[in-house]
């Protein structure tokens, strides 16, 4: 039986040899609520994307450890029953889920503490072969509609110093930099930038 890769449901033989999938478009994928069927492709990208990001700061103990710790199925199965969390997820034609992003109400840090009405952008996590397409642009204005339904006026997150990339993302989404944040991973200590921006 063909073998499906970790994260899009294609097969290897296909990831590799079907060129639709390096060109499919941003404009073929849609978003919607993510649902409990969902925990098992969001662990999936979720690990993989999160060892492609930042696998190399880590020891192979700590990522391990924190990818079981926060990417097993029962870990994004527990996420996905809080009531304090809200996922959106990116999906295929093929109802493939490619990314999801993630709303954390109830958390904060003492650079927003004193903003108004605050909820974190927590995860934002898109396969790799589908960068650039401006999907990740949309999850961002997704979650912060369901933000600003609920009542939020201050959207927030924590991005590592060193992820240019996510930086400029959200730069460009209209977020600035109001703090930073030192957390320790395993036997390392890393800084995020914590960044927010009014809805
Ligand atoms: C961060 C991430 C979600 C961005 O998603 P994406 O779909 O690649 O980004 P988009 O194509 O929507 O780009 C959004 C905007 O940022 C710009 N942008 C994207 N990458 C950029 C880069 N490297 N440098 C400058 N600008 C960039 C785009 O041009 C676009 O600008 P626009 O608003 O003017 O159109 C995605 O790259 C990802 O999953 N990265 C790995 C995981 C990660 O780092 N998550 C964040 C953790 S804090």
């Amino acid at each position: 039986m063909a073998r499906h890769t970790a994260d899009t449901g294609y097969t290897s033989a296909q990831k590799f040899h079907n060129s639709d999938i390096r060109e499919e478009r941003g404009d073929r994928i849609t978003l919607r609520a993510g649902t409990i069927g969902d925990a098992l492709a969001i662990a999936e990208i979720g690990g993989s994307v999160f060892s492609a990001t930042f696998g190399h700061s880590l020891t192979e103990t700590d990522l391990n450890h924190y990818l079981q710790k926060s990417y097993s199925v029962e870990a994004i199965t527990a996420d996905m029953n809080n009531p304090l969390m809200d996922f959106v997820v990116a999906y295929n034609e093929h109802d493939r889920v490619v990314g999801f992003a993630q709303m954390t109400q109830g958390t904060s840090e003492p650079c927003v503490a004193d903003a108004e009405l605050p909820v974190e952008l927590q995860r934002i996590y898109l396969h790799q072969d589908f960068h650039g397409l401006g999907i990740g642009k949309r999850l961002i204005q997704e979650i912060e509609n369901i933000a600003r339904s609920k009542g939020f006026i201050t959207m927030w997150l924590g991005v590592w110093e060193e992820n240019f990339k996510a930086q400029k993302v959200y730069q460009k989404a209209g977020y600035t930099k109001v703090g930073d944040h030192d957390f320790k991973m395993g036997y390392c200590i890393q800084t995020d930038w914590i960044m927010s921006k009014i809805l």
